[in-house]
């Protein structure tokens, strides 16, 4: 059913979470109404936006007093689960932060718990909104690829853990290492650009040398890996290898790569100077000669996830990314750990 009033969201967890908490702030269709987090400098940026009936550090005790339409879940990804089944059940529409949750079975529970509470449930697999993503997975549709049949897929990093000795290093409160925080989204935009094929088996490796020697230097607590590959085999015959990884002896800072490869084409997407500015590229074979491409960087926009979630709901039309596709992302997840752990192709 369509909405004609703006959405009263609400943002738990205010790291990423600020661009959330602006993005409903600055829509027309949306209106920020609450923030939560446990530390109050974060919470004080926005007391003049939401006012002090705003300002939360318990979720539960937001959810009660203000009822909202929409809740973005921006915690640590231990606590994705738990909060977005919550909010669902206090009746709420839900955008989480990926990965969706740190197990399938939690997983698959939040996707039922949305069905049952007829919300919407979507994933923050921001990557797919950059445009040149936008724009590969328009020519994939248009047929441009034929039929895909491999992926590779990477993000590397030179020297990028994200807070050493902090939650992102911690097992219990991230379920994993590089893999789990950048691996998503590599693997997800590798799976849509192929059509969304369904994962069958994976085997792969995981290691921590470099973390782990850092680890004994300084002190600190790290027990997740800071490198993953692996191989994936889909029920269409596709497959895909992938590497991600906090740090190693590399050029670039980071290393972002996605290419598929179809039967008639193949389409890149990457970053480009070591950072993140993205590039599209598709290469082809027309009259016996070989050509190479690039999307024209006024071909379509960036747009932004969370103001196209508010219009999604709002419109009621499908969201770009829902739990369907965080699922399938988190299928190999664990079936990676697993394999590493077992040291076997484990079957999905
Ligand atoms: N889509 C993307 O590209 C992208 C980018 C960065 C982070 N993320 C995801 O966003 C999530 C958060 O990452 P981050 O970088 O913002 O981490 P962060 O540590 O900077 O922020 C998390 C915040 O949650 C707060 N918090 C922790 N427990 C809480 C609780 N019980 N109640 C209320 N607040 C609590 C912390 O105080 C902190 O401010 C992670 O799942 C991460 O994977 C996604």
């Amino acid at each position: 059913m369509k909405k004609t009033s703006p959405l009263r969201c609400a943002v738990v967890g205010m790291g990423i979470g600020r661009h959330h908490a602006k993005a409903y702030a600055e829509h027309p269709g949306s209106q920020l109404v609450a923030v939560v987090d446990l530390d109050p400098a974060r919470l004080e940026p926005w007391r003049a936006t939401v006012g002090d009936e705003g300002l939360f550090d318990d979720y539960a005790a937001m959810l009660r007093a203000l009822k909202p339409d929409l809740v973005s879940v921006a915690l640590p990804n231990a606590l994705h689960g738990r909060v977005t089944i919550d909010a669902l059940r206090a009746g709420a529409h839900v955008l989480c932060e990926k990965p969706m949750a740190t197990s399938m079975k939690e997983a698959r529970k939040m996707q039922e718990e949305a069905r049952k509470a007829g919300r919407r449930l979507g994933i923050n697999l921001s990557y797919r909104f950059t445009a040149p993503a936008r724009a590969l997975k328009d020519l994939a549709d248009d047929g441009f690829l034929g039929t895909p049949y491999h992926a590779v897929t990477k993000w590397t990093r030179r020297d990028g853990f994200p807070g050493f000795g902090g939650w992102f290093g911690r097992k219990a409160l991230s379920g994993g290492g590089p893999l789990i925080d950048l691996g998503v989204h590599r693997l997800d935009l590798a799976m849509w650009l192929m059509g969304s094929p369904e994962p069958v088996t994976v085997s792969g490796a995981i290691h921590d040398h470099i973390a782990k020697a850092r680890a004994a230097a300084s002190g600190k607590t790290f027990d997740v890996e800071d490198f993953s590959t692996g191989f994936v085999r889909f029920a269409n015959g596709a497959s895909l290898v992938f590497e991600t990884s906090w740090a190693g002896h590399q050029e670039e800072p980071e290393s972002m790569m996605t290419m598929v490869m179809g039967t008639q084409g193949s389409l890149v997407h990457r970053n480009e100077g070591g950072g993140y500015q993205f590039v599209g590229e598709c290469f082809t074979e027309r009259a016996g000669h070989r050509l190479h491409s690039r999307i024209h960087p006024d071909s379509r926009a960036t747009s932004n996830p969370y103001q196209e979630m508010v219009a999604a709901i709002r419109e009621d039309r499908p969201y770009l990314a829902d739990a369907e596709d965080g699922l399938r992302v988190q299928k190999i997840l664990d079936g990676l750990y697993k394999s590493a752990r077992t040291g076997r192709e484990v079957r999905l």
